[in-house]
């Protein structure tokens, strides 16, 4: 038995100096004997319910190359940051099943990982064996499903969307959208090539945050069709939140995502003609100041209802480097799953319970797992984060378990630290470093969004 001492516990709604017992692996009420339990004092630091990390792409084909990040690395850095579920995204082939994908997903998963994980699966294909298959999906553990309005590769039409919107809900199962317009993108990417614009930079300016905005309304109004809920992924725009805030004033349920490189960095990043700009090149592109502090903004009025890092990392040589005099070479994406807690601590909420909420008992609700994720209540998991608020440090690249070569965040001080992480009520990872890798277990999920 585990006994934490003198710790704040926190959930979405309340702070209690309070005990926490741990036995089995589980969350318990304080048992009549607890002699002989093993102490753990968490004076002076707040303990949370593991946080969940929503949206990630470990070990994933980007077709040109692979993310630098496969399971094993990427999941022992989201231990390490705090870190104790990851929901990836397995992804349909075309003129593949989507129990092939899953099957293939759980191959590259199974024994590697140091947090729990489960999977999304991204639909590119929409037949009548997919749509069957959404049921095989659920029963697998599977409830939340992702299209994509982008990418030629993966997109689906309007249509095929809003009978997977459809189909999905009648299952209990939420879909998520990656909400840009694949024309338009298409269309300005070929112009700004065409005329020698192969900087960085105008990655970000082909897809302006009206591509995005546009795309929003639109999955927002296909939803309304098919009377399902809809999950904005990745938001990045005050235009694109306007229209949620549209849909959601019309009745419609909404879940909506942003992550820390929207809510920390802007355009700036991307420079003038060089090509370090690349590092930040990720879809949606980083955007400016007004948006940053619009979804500032809303994530601390509770119009963000979670906060993932898209984390899709790929080393800066050899890798961004592809993109070298164009840049619909650079391959899409950036790290963040280690740094996304002490990130959004310092730069994004201000009390502990709506960083509880971001991080855990949201995403926990949204996608299946409460209350067996998501919460510190007896017969929880105990998957249990000890942080400490106060402490000081600086993000270093070279200090990171990540297995990228950069950080977007590099030189950034941030407050906060997971100084023990139990996983399944085990020491797993302390003060960044994980002390025992290997132990995550796949979480099979509920039905999604049956109680946020
Ligand atoms: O640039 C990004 N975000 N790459 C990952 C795939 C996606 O669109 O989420
Ligand atoms: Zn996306
Ligand atoms: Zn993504």
């Amino acid at each position: 038995m585990l006994h934490i001492k003198n710790g704040v516990l926190v959930s979405g709604s309340a702070t209690q100096k309070a005990d926490l017992w741990i036995e089995g692996g589980k969350i318990v009420e304080t048992p009549a004997d607890a002699s002989g339990a093993e102490l753990i004092d968490a004076a002076g630091c707040l303990v949370f319910p593991g946080f969940i990390d929503a949206h990630t792409h470990m070990q994933m084909d980007a077709g040109a190359t692979w993310t630098a990040d496969d399971f094993a690395s990427g999941t022992a850095a989201a231990l390490a940051g705090g870190t104790t579920v990851i929901l990836d995204f397995a992804t349909q082939a075309r003129g593949r099943s989507l129990n092939e994908a899953l099957d293939l997903w759980h191959s590259r998963a199974d024994g590697h990982c140091s947090c729990g994980y489960g999977f999304h699966m991204a639909v590119t294909d929409w037949n009548g064996r997919t749509r069957l298959e959404l049921r095989d999906m659920a029963n697998r553990g599977v409830t939340s499903f992702k299209a994509y309005m982008a990418y030629d590769n993966l997109r689906i039409s309007d249509d095929a969307l809003r009978e997977l919107l459809r189909e999905a809900a009648a299952l209990g199962g939420l879909v998520g959208a990656h909400c840009e317009l694949g024309d338009t993108v298409n269309k300005n990417r070929a112009e700004l090539v065409a005329a020698g614009k192969t900087a960085p930079k105008y990655h970000a300016l082909s897809r302006p945050d009206k591509v995005e905005a546009d795309a929003v309304a639109r999955f927002l109004e296909l939803a309304g069709e098919a009377d399902a809920p809809a999950w904005v992924v990745h938001l990045s725009t005050r235009e694109g939140l306007h229209n949620i805030e549209t849909a959601r004033a019309r009745g419609q349920r909404v879940l909506t995502e942003t992550c820390p490189q929207y809510l920390t960095l802007t355009d700036k990043v991307y420079g003038a003609d060089g090509f370090e700009g690349a590092k930040y090149v990720c879809s949606p592109p980083i955007r400016n100041a007004h948006d940053r502090l619009a979804l500032l903004d809303a994530t601390r009025k509770g119009k963000v209802d979670i906060i993932s890092t898209d984390h899709c990392s790929f080393n800066y040589k050899g890798q961004k480097e592809m993109g070298l005099g164009d840049f619909t070479k650079i391959p899409n994406g950036l790290p963040g799953v280690e740094h996304r807690p002490a990130l959004i601590w310092t730069y994004a909420t201000q009390s502990p319970e709506r960083f509880c909420a971001l991080l855990s008992e949201n995403p926990a609700k949204a996608f299946g797992m409460y209350p067996r994720k998501g919460t510190l209540s007896s017969g929880a998991d105990a998957d249990v984060v000890i942080w400490d608020g106060g402490e000081t440090w600086t993000i270093r690249a070279a200090e990171q378990v990540q297995n990228v070569d950069y950080s977007p965040w590099e030189g950034f001080q941030v407050r906060g630290r997971a100084k023990v992480v139990l996983l399944g009520g085990e020491l797993c990872a302390a003060e960044g470093n994980v002390l025992k890798a290997g132990q995550g277990k796949y979480v099979a999920r509920e039905r999604a969004w049956a109680n946020l």
